[in-house]
């Protein structure tokens, strides 16, 4: 029976008692951990946010009634127990904070009972993660989630604090509002009131943001909810957190010093890592060249080597004719692993195909100088030596070789060198390896759609020294856009605004968009800019990404409280779900195939 904490006052959490205790009346409230019954006595493990704390309950000092409902309890019942504390006699655990003390129970109260629940509250849980999803709530109460979101409110109280620090003010931003161009498809909502018509969620304040700059708010942030249709990844989920903000009358060299200023201080303050300043910078160009990827995680090295010159005119087509398409053709030296068997080689070739390769070349500089390899046979020996030259080949390691269209081969190269690094060994987990990305491509070309497409999003400007290529070379023009990668992960993103009139509707046009269209989606900012806009800057990053690099947690389940999984879809509230028909017909629609629906879950 449950019983109620009418008089009692709870006096510290669990690990908050300690040996200075000694000797003084607790009042400690939780959850049972685990009892253990040793005749006249009874041991039991209470649970709270802070960690466990072991009670004793000895008849003489309980009395009847309170042994007997310590003889009752079980996991995750609901107790108030108010005891004296002591050190602890027997059994020391070392590896608890409260291990050396013990509180004797003087009174019990069963504040609730709990059925036995679907898989064991503990650390390190070895439950199937479908089950502790569909049960968040019990799932939520293991300590290791729990310091997860413990650090994600701490991050988030110090953001606030350097925040305010800095000058910015927290103004909120629309949650029912239009389509905001950041490139994923939107949730959207329908209208009620307007038939047909729907509201977008936000992927982003982005317009927002920069409607606050015009109307002089110079600098603002928020810790804003961002929600994107699609395809979910261990690091993408599709509501999640940004810190967003932005700056007015600023540089990209003013949005980088602050961010870096704020980097600092919610790693020193949250988890104790100094983080020197200033950070590394590279342009997305060098990024690509050394390591194939726009999000190099620099802990490690294995460089990517640009071979086209050795290789060209060389025997081997498949070099030669991606060269002759524009290609190029690049290499990893895999150090110490020429003894790399045959089997596991050819893996890696799978792997390449998988990263849209055509193939893998490889050559393996023997113990005694000769080679073992997939082309040789292709080349002359010299070009063969040039070649091992370029790529600092010594005896025993492996060189790899990927030759297409640049694109493929960063992409195929990158992904290469973090496979190797991972299987290697070769990253050093305790490192906290910053890094800007800057000078980004200011378009994209999309074969897909047949166009050039915003790189980052279509306010974002042009680098002034590029500027003239828009029309002969778009793909060549940079960006003032910026990441700031950590170990390998993009964290936050943003870029210096346009804000001429001029450059913006040549943007536009680029990216073809008509006039109307434009003014129909994004009219509002358009119009705004014509009353007096401030040059302005600004960023985002992910929180939960943050928060999850922070943690050492490879997904971002990890550090969501109640996260979807892999179809968008929550285990525990079964949402999406079907509506009732009334709903539908208040909203003005229908259902083109109720069964679709229906077989959701
Ligand atoms: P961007 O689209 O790069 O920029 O997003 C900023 C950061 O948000 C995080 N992020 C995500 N995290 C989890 N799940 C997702 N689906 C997801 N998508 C993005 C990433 C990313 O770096 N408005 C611009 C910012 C600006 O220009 O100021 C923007 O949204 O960590
Ligand atoms: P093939 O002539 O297709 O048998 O290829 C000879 C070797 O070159 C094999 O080891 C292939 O895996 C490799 N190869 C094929 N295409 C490429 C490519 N685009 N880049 C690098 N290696 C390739």
């Amino acid at each position: 029976m449950a019983e109620s904490m009418k008089g009692l006052h709870r006096s510290h959490r669990c690990t908050e008692v300690s040996g200075s205790n000694i000797g003084q009346q607790v009042t400690v409230m939780g959850w049972i951990q685990k009892r253990r019954n040793l005749g006249s006595l009874i041991f039991a493990d209470l649970r709270d946010r802070s960690g466990l704390l072991q009670i004793v309950f000895d008849e003489p000092k309980v009395g009847s009634e309170g042994f007997a409902k310590a003889e009752s309890l079980r996991s995750e019942y609901v107790v108030a127990v108010t005891g004296t504390v002591a050190k602890r006699t027997a059994a020391v655990n070392e590896n608890l904070k409260t291990g050396d003390i013990e509180v004797i129970a003087e009174d019990i109260r069963i504040l609730s009972e709990s059925e036995t629940p679907p898989f064991p509250i503990e650390e390190d849980s070895q439950t199937k993660e479908d089950l502790r999803l569909r049960y968040r709530y019990l799932d939520l109460r293991r300590p290791d989630i729990q310091r997860n979101m413990m650090m994600k409110s701490k991050v988030s109280m110090l953001l606030h604090n350097f925040m305010e620090q800095e000058g910015f003010l927290e103004i909120e931003t629309p949650i029912l509002t239009k389509s905001t161009p950041e490139g994923a498809r939107d949730y959207l909502v329908p209208s009620r009131v307007h038939p047909g018509a729907f509201y977008a969620l936000p992927q982003s304040p982005q317009l927002f943001k920069q409607l606050l700059m015009c109307s002089g708010y110079d600098r603002y942030f928020q810790i804003a909810r961002c929600f994107r249709d699609e395809d979910l990844r261990a690091d993408r989920q599709p509501e999640f957190t940004q810190v967003d903000m932005e700056m007015s009358f600023v540089d990209v060299d003013d949005v980088l010093e602050i961010n870096e200023r704020l980097l600092q201080y919610v790693f020193k303050e949250a988890m104790g890592v100094d983080v020197s300043l200033p950070l590394p910078r590279m342009t997305w160009q060098e990024a690509m060249d050394r390591y194939g990827s726009d999000k190099p995680d620099t802990r490690f090295g294995m460089e990517l080597v640009n071979v086209s010159d050795v290789v060209e005119g060389c025997g081997f087509g498949v070099f030669t004719g991606a060269l002759e398409n524009g290609g190029s053709v690049r290499g990893l030296n895999v150090k110490g692993q020429g003894a790399m068997p045959r089997k596991k080689i050819d893996k890696l070739v799978e792997f390449a195909k998988g990263c849209g390769a055509k193939g893998l070349a490889y050559l393996a500089v023997n113990e005694d100088g000769t080679y073992k390899s997939s082309f040789a046979k292709f080349m002359e020996e010299h070009t063969l030596k040039a070649l091992v030259e370029k790529m600092e080949g010594e005896p025993g390691d492996l060189l790899l070789f990927a030759a297409d269209k640049n694109k493929i081969v960063w992409n195929v190269l990158g992904a290469i060198r973090l496979e190797m690094g991972k299987e290697l060994g070769l990253i050093d987990k305790n490192k906290y390896h910053f890094l800007w990305v800057t000078e980004f491509p200011l378009l994209e070309w999309s074969e897909e759609e047949n166009r050039y497409m915003a790189a980052h999003h279509p306010f974002t400007m042009p680098m002034e020294e590029d500027w003239h290529l828009i029309d002969s070379d778009p793909g060549a023009v940079r960006a003032k856009a910026y990441d700031i990668v950590l170990n390998g992960t993009e964290l936050g993103g943003g870029s210096v605004r346009i804000h001429q009139d001029d450059i913006q509707e040549k943007m536009l046009e680029v990216l073809g968009f008509t006039r109307e269209r434009a003014y129909e989606q994004f009219g509002f900012l358009l119009n705004a800019f014509k009353y007096g806009v401030p040059p302005h800057a600004g960023l985002a990053y992910g929180l939960d990404r943050m928060i999850m690099l922070m943690v050492h947690c490879d997904s971002l389940r990890d550090v969501i409280a109640f996260p979807k999984v892999k179809d968008a879809s929550c285990l525990m509230t079964e949402a999406p779900g079907t509506v009732e028909e009334k709903q539908l017909e208040e909203l003005s629609l229908s259902v083109k195939s109720p069964d679709a629906t229906a077989t959701l879950h």
